[in-house]
């Protein structure tokens, strides 16, 4: 008798990045566990030095660079995107670290299959403008005590859109936006593969 053995892995995740990629790494090491219903099947960036890039390279993932200079003009960039993403068939697109907005008739396209991590509790130090070691330094300056990251569907708003799940942090008095920034990453290593998995079940 021969049993078929249907894979898991029917699920395609498309990723965006633009820096050092350590939560794209964090998702594609998850995705080679067995029980992942996913495989990244592709790695979209807009740097060509950006560790991501060198990650994906290393671990044989196909990468769609977007330099700036060739896209200066918007319609260009959106009509490649859409091209890519036509030919990746995503099931899930991933934002994580992505500085550049994802245009509007993209969102509209993919409704409820872009989710974008923030490091930050949203809806505080959300919004245009707000990335990177910015949110940690604002979040010292206000003296919070708690921070942390959250992950939310993409909407046309920046930072916007409904929320899917929150990881907390203490700020400690003698943390630095550095230190702060590291200690959310490790809790975001955790949680957005964990998210991907139970958002991919559910489909
Ligand atoms: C993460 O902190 C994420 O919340 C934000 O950008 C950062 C990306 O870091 N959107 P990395 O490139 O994954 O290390």
């Amino acid at each position: 008798m021969i049993v078929e053995i249907k894979s898991l892995k029917t699920k395609r995740l498309t990723v965006f990045a633009s820096g050092s990629g350590t939560n794209f790494q964090a998702l594609h090491r998850a995705s080679l566990k067995k029980d992942f219903p996913g495989v990244v099947t592709a790695l979209i960036c807009n740097r060509q030095k950006a560790g991501a890039v060198d990650y994906a390279r290393d671990h044989d993932i196909p990468v769609y660079l977007l330099a700036p200079e060739d896209y200066s003009v918007e319609a260009d960039y959106t009509r490649r995107l859409e091209e890519i993403l036509q030919n990746e068939k995503p099931d899930l697109i991933l934002l994580a670290g992505y500085l550049k907005k994802i245009p509007a008739s993209i969102v509209g396209s993919y409704r409820n299959r872009i989710i974008n991590i923030h490091p930050s509790l949203l809806p505080k130090y959300g919004g245009q403008g707000w990335y990177g070691m910015r949110v940690h330094r604002a979040v010292i300056e206000q003296g919070d005590t708690v921070s942390g990251s959250t992950i939310h569907y993409v909407t046309e708003e920046y930072d916007r859109g409904p929320v899917i799940a929150r990881s907390r942090v203490t700020v400690r008095p003698d943390d630095t936006p550095e230190s702060l920034a590291e200690k959310i990453k490790v809790k975001e290593h955790i949680l957005f593969p964990e998210t991907v998995k139970k958002l991919l079940q559910k489909q």
